[in-house]
């Protein structure tokens, strides 16, 4: 077996093992820009962040805003009240309805 093949196999096994994680380990790649880090220290604890792609289809920026204080006041996501606004934006931005 040469390199390439073996490297391969340990990837697989690799992917396999990511898989079966639990989503707040995160392998979801979300885009990079001003309030990533807002977003992912808050919105990985409960969900994957699929959600956030997922969703971009629907949701803008009021919406958003919508989402967010939904997973704060209904689900008690602790997100800072100097958050809201960075997070908000960068949904909308990078995952708004256009
Ligand atoms: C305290 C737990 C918790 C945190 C933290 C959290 N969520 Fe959620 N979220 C939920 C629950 C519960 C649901 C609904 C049930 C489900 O589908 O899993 C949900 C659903 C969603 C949905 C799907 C639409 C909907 O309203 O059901 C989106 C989009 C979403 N969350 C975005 C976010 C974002 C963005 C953040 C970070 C600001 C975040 N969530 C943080 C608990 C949380």
């Amino acid at each position: 077996m040469g390199t390439t093949t073996r490297s391969a196999a340990a990837l697989a096994a690799l992917a396999l093992a990511a898989g079966a994680a639990h989503a707040g380990e995160e392998k979801v790649k979300l885009k990079d820009a001003p309030g990533l880090d807002k977003v992912r220290g808050v919105c990985v604890a409960c969900h994957s962040l699929d959600y956030i792609p997922l969703n971009s289809p629907f949701l803008d920026e009021k919406q958003w805003r919508g989402e967010v204080n939904k997973m704060a006041k209904v689900f008690g996501a602790p997100v800072k009240p100097e958050d809201v606004d960075p997070i908000v934006a960068y949904l909308a931005k990078n995952y708004g309805r256009r």
